[in-house]
């Protein structure tokens, strides 16, 4: 595990973007996040693309998770999310990209088409940013190691931080999502993982500066894996 602290969210984000574009090609697959912390790197990523340096046509991606319960016109929804934030300013086909319908009639077909299309695919890098209390994607303390695609509800620490995407009103939280799963994660070839913010500094100790390996604290789990990258800037590093 590479481990990388920088001043702040925006220099991380540079760097991480640099990692990205030296793991992959322009024929690779993507696994995309979505909350605050990702949102420089895609505007590095869209930088890149508009100075004619780097083409999305042949690229695929796959996110992580979705909300239960909330439409595509939800600002909120993290399908918007990804249009508003990458998709609509980079010339990625659409067809290509990939987000868990949390909204589908029929809820147990959606997650089993999303875990077919996973099973699939060999995501190449997946981007990853950080609960607080330590989930990645949506996978909350507590959920297997082995764990597939699945709805997860959500946990009253994760409603309230988010409840700042909502008007600070965590009745307007939902309260389940649909989230790959721990397992689906770590298939992936390379990880690149963003913290930013003192709110993620336990998480990160108990990642960086531990033997913890355990479901209750869900990013452990990276310690297992081959290639992870973790850029943080210096309020979520563990040593401050
Ligand atoms: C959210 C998302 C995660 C995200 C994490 C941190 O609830 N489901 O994918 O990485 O929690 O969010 P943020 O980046 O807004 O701090």
């Amino acid at each position: 595990m590479k481990y990388l602290v920088f001043e702040t969210k925006k220099e991380a984000s540079k760097e991480a973007y640099k990692i990205l574009k030296s793991l992959i090609d322009e024929n690779s697959t993507l696994g995309l996040a979505t909350g605050s912390t990702p949102t420089d790197l895609y505007e590095e990523m869209i930088k890149d693309h508009k100075e004619g340096n780097f083409s999305y046509k042949n690229i695929k991606s796959y996110n992580l998770d979705e909300y239960v319960g909330i439409s595509y016109d939800h600002p909120e929804s993290y399908h918007k999310f990804m249009d508003v934030n990458l998709f609509d300013h980079i010339d990625i086909d659409k067809n290509n990209t990939h987000i868990p319908d949390a909204s589908a009639e029929n809820l147990d077909q959606a997650l089993e088409n999303y875990q077919n299309e996973l099973n699939n695919t060999i995501i190449d890098v997946q981007i990853l940013g950080l609960g607080g209390n330590g989930h990645i994607g949506f996978n909350e303390p507590g959920t297997p190691f082995n764990s597939g695609v699945h709805v997860i509800d959500l946990k009253e620490e994760t409603i309230k931080a988010n409840s700042r995407f909502f008007n600070n009103d965590v009745n307007l939280v939902p309260k389940q999502a649909v989230t790959m799963g721990i397992n689906d994660i770590m298939k992936a070839k390379h990880i690149i993982l963003l913290a930013f913010g003192k709110e993620k500094q336990t998480a990160i100790k108990n990642l960086i500066d531990s033997d913890i390996v355990d479901e209750s604290i869900p990013c452990t789990v990276l310690k297992k894996h081959p290639s992870v990258y973790v850029l943080v800037d210096k309020e979520a590093d563990f040593r401050n």
